[in-house]
């Protein structure tokens, strides 16, 4: 039987992208070889490259003064790579401290520069996105997540700040508009709403490159990826492709516009539920919930236990909380249905009732 994923990631993709994922594996647009076969310098899987870097360009609405880039190490790669990229030995950088990824992002950053927190949610166990924040003028970025997958809260607006805007996208990219235009570099790691682990999006603007005088190892130099086009080295062949069907797959569904419409729809459902219940509690502040990861808790250890023993036994995997938190969660991806969602809310209340 199939089970209901609410998986954080890697997380629940399209049906019809899972199908022709499956059929390039025995057979890559009837070549007579495997995607996981082809070379990755033929004309067969640049195009793929291309379709793929194009469709982010589309969706994003961005022009050709930014770069698409799909590399590996995932976004943990990213959180130092972008400070070994953009941030001199004494520079300073801004960055947000909303949870457990953007301090983790903090920490590698430390290790190229100065690093100020412009602002932190430490203080009630980030259960809120913060409206105050410091931005020296000198810093040389802003970075902050805009989704925080492990504690469920959400940047709805974009940062104030007059210098660029570096973002951790990995758990919201291509579910809403926005202004991507008005980034200087995204990176998301693919494996929630962009396909298959193990390729990173980057999204570089090519002005902010070049400023520093660190000697950067070449394959960690985004300049050199952007030259050679993402082929600096064998790039992740199968992961980049299964991104290109995913993108196309929104394309197909109607864009962003119509992803953020099904992530309000989906999370209204779920929330409002949520809060006309006695035995759970959402973790953050109602107007900065996550559209994408929803965090709540049961009233006590024992009833939490119980109720993931309920999913369990109901086909629904991927209710536990982060490990480094607890609770419970439940991620809402592009690829989810409506009903996937009704149909946890039905547990929701079914459970509620009984041990309320
Ligand atoms: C917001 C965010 N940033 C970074 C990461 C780390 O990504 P990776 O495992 O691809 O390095 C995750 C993983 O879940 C994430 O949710």
């Amino acid at each position: 039987m199939k089970k209901y994923n609410y998986n954080s990631g890697p997380a629940i993709l399209p049906e019809t992208v899972l199908e022709q994922a499956a059929q390039a594996v025995i057979d890559f647009n009837g070549l007579g070889l495997s995607i996981l076969e082809i070379g990755h310098r033929t004309e067969w899987f640049i195009n793929v490259l291309e379709e793929a870097s194009s469709l982010v360009k589309e969706l994003l609405q961005l022009d050709d003064s930014f770069e698409v880039l799909f590399l590996q190490g995932g976004a943990t790669t990213q959180f130092m790579q972008v400070p070994m990229n953009l941030l001199g030995e004494s520079d300073t950088a801004s960055y947000c401290d909303n949870g457990i990824w953007g301090s983790k992002a903090i920490k590698e950053a430390k290790l190229f520069g100065n690093v100020h927190i412009a602002c932190s949610s430490k203080d009630r166990g980030h259960a809120y996105i913060p409206r105050e924040l410091t931005v020296p003028q000198h810093s040389k970025y802003l970075h902050f997540t805009s989704n925080n997958t492990v504690e469920g809260s959400q940047w709805h607006f974009i940062p104030e700040a007059n210098v660029p805007l570096v973002a951790d996208m990995s758990s919201d990219i291509f579910s809403r508009e926005l202004p991507f235009d008005k980034f200087s570099l995204i990176y998301a790691g693919a494996q929630k709403n962009a396909g298959a682990a193990g390729v990173t999006i980057v999204i570089v603007k090519k002005d902010i490159l070049g400023k520093i005088g660190r000697a950067i190892p070449s394959i960690l130099d985004y300049r050199n990826h952007i030259e050679a086009k993402s082929l600096l080295n064998t790039p992740p062949v199968f992961s980049i492709y299964v991104s290109m069907l995913t993108m196309r797959w929104i394309k197909q569904e109607g864009g962003l516009t119509e992803m953020e419409r099904r992530a309000q729809q989906r999370s209204n459902i779920l929330y409002e539920t949520l809060d006309t219940l006695n035995v759970f509690e959402g973790k953050v502040d109602k107007q900065d919930r996550s559209l994408m990861n929803a965090t709540f808790t049961a009233k006590t250890p024992e009833l939490e236990k119980l109720f993931l023993e309920e999913c369990n036994a109901n086909g629904m995997v991927g209710v536990k909380g982060h490990r480094t938190v607890g609770g419970l969660r439940v991620s809402m991806y592009n690829a989810m249905p409506v009903s996937t969602v009704e149909v946890f809310c039905d547990l929701l209340k079914t459970f509620d009732r009984k041990h309320s």
